[in-house]
């Protein structure tokens, strides 16, 4: 999908189909009552006679309208005028390109950035217009035999300002949009791939693909050998009862000065969590082939980050592995120790992705980071407390809490936070060794991130539990993409301020 922006208040241009919004009550926007001068009342004419109700969301092609300078005109219901806002903007652009993608339209001019929004800036209206147009482009690498549905001829959008003072903005929000999407789609691929296909060894092939298409990033896969050889028991520990071979992978990307200290993403790559010999119920078990998505969301994000080029210098750690029963496996109140020398006794074999990641976040030390983000598909526990509409946020940084945060209603993937400290890590004592991997039914997502807070000292760090919002279930299931949007935000920003 290609994307640009022009200036033409007159609605001019040609174009395969142009998209104007209508609010109720036969109400045009500004784009569709300049069109339908040209067209000779006849939009007006159609909203007055009761043909489109302008419910937002609504949509109604027109084709070969007299006079008119496009093909088609898709008219998009905005609601009342008086509702008008961020959220139904989002609303009004996502109708749109569902319509269009059901249409043989190979481009498209989009006026809704034109409507009266306070609340959003030229950039984020653009940087929306492309985000979702790339999310109707995506489609899940189905493993289903032909005849496949087509895909939409949909490749070029344009979008119209009518001041000309923009253009500078909103070329910088569809490029970001469109790096989002791009990434998105990256990191949706990776979770919805069956765990048969995305193995860690899979995970450690497609982050060296990045280093290939993009000269920025640097790879470096370490081998069960060398995990053993770093001395990560904790890791070792849940990947020992797998056939297949675990993977810590590590990508660079440096586009800030030399010596300045990096962000450092962490993704928990559990490529397929049984349970380990605590198993869990069958039902839901399939669903755990989600459980790499912190590790697919921190790889998208490096992706937008590359495509972007934003000056920074970013570390991107997945610790990867399957979490198996066998006679191999790791049991309940074994000990291991971990890399940071603290033992931890394994009362569940089904915490285990914080037994990946507080070996991976001990390992980012060594990059000596400005600031340590973990993104893992953590806890059910968060999905019963926040749904699947926030991720949890849990941090020992106010500041960077706060940041995230922001970050997180700018993209609109919004974060919730919740809280860490000393109540809830006192949850996890163990007779028998420094601290056991969990704390009991209550709080156990505030207890989860009080684990890993044992292994983050005098780091600036946060921790995003996506296990709610990185898939959807029932007859909707697949991956979301997020929190990609919020971690791009996030970055785009520290990229600006330094
Ligand atoms: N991957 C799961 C968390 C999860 C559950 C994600 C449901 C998405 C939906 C994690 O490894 C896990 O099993 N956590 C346990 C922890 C418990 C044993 C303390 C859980 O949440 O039940
Ligand atoms: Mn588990
Ligand atoms: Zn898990």
């Amino acid at each position: 999908m290609q994307f640009n922006s022009v200036v033409d208040p007159k609605v001019r241009g040609k174009t395969a189909c142009a998209v104007v919004g209508i609010y109720e009550s036969a109400d045009l926007g500004a784009a569709a009552r300049q069109l339908d001068s040209q067209v000779q009342g006849a939009i007006s004419r159609l909203c007055a006679a009761g043909d489109f109700a302008a419910k937002l969301g609504d949509t109604l092609l027109l084709v070969g309208v007299a006079g008119s300078p496009a093909e088609r005109i898709l008219l998009v219901g905005l609601g009342a005028r008086t509702a008008f806002r961020r959220k139904q903007y989002r609303k009004a652009v996502q109708a749109a390109a569902a319509s269009l993608a059901k249409t043989g339209a190979t481009d498209a001019t989009v006026h809704l950035s034109q409507e009266s929004l306070p609340d959003l800036d030229v950039q984020t209206r653009s940087r929306i217009v492309a985000e979702l147009f790339c999310a109707q482009a995506y489609r899940i690498p189905d493993l289903k035999t032909p005849p496949k549905p087509k895909p939409s001829r949909l490749t070029k959008v344009q979008t119209v300002l009518t001041d000309a003072r923009s253009p500078k903005a909103a070329t910088a929000g569809l490029a970001i949009g469109e790096a989002l999407g791009n990434g998105m789609a990256f990191a949706r691929d990776l979770a919805n791939l069956p765990p048969n296909v995305c193995t860690p060894r899979y995970l450690a092939a497609r982050a060296q693909g990045l280093a290939k298409d993009w000269p920025s990033i640097h790879a470096k896969i370490h081998d069960e050998e060398a995990i053993k050889a770093l001395k990560m028991g904790a890791f070792l520990a849940v990947t020992q009862g797998s056939e297949e071979p675990p993977r810590l992978i590590v990508c660079e990307y440096r586009g800030g000065r030399k010596n300045a200290p990096p962000v450092v993403l962490v993704g928990k790559g559990i490529t397929f969590d049984s349970g380990g010999i605590s198993l869990k119920d069958p039902p839901a078990m399939d669903e755990m082939k989600f459980d790499m998505s912190g590790a697919a969301t921190v790889l998208g994000t490096l992706r937008a980050v590359a495509q972007l080029k934003l000056r920074l210098n970013l570390v991107v750690i997945v610790a990867a592995c399957e979490n198996m029963p066998s006679g191999r496996a790791v049991k309940p109140s074994d000990i291991v120790t971990t890399l940071s020398g603290q033992t931890v006794e394994i009362l569940n074999t089904d915490a285990e992705g914080r037994l990946v990641l507080c070996d991976a976040l001990t390992f980012c030390r060594r990059f000596d980071p400005a600031t340590v983000i973990d993104v893992a598909t953590l806890t059910g526990a968060c999905v019963v407390a926040l749904g699947n509409h926030m991720s949890g946020l849990m941090s020992n940084d106010e500041a960077l809490a706060r940041e995230l945060l922001a970050a997180g209603q700018r993209a609109d993937d919004r974060a919730w936070h919740m809280p860490i400290g000393e109540e809830y890590a006192d949850q996890l004592k163990s007779n028998f060794a420094d601290i056991a991997n969990v704390g009991g039914r209550e709080g156990g997502a505030c207890t989860a991130a009080a684990f890993l807070s044992k292994f983050t000292k005098d780091l600036s760090w946060a921790h995003l539990d996506i296990a709610g919002t990185a898939w959807l279930s029932g007859t909707q299931k697949g991956s979301t993409g997020r929190p990609v949007p919020l971690l791009l935000d996030f970055l785009v920003n520290r990229a600006r301020a330094k």
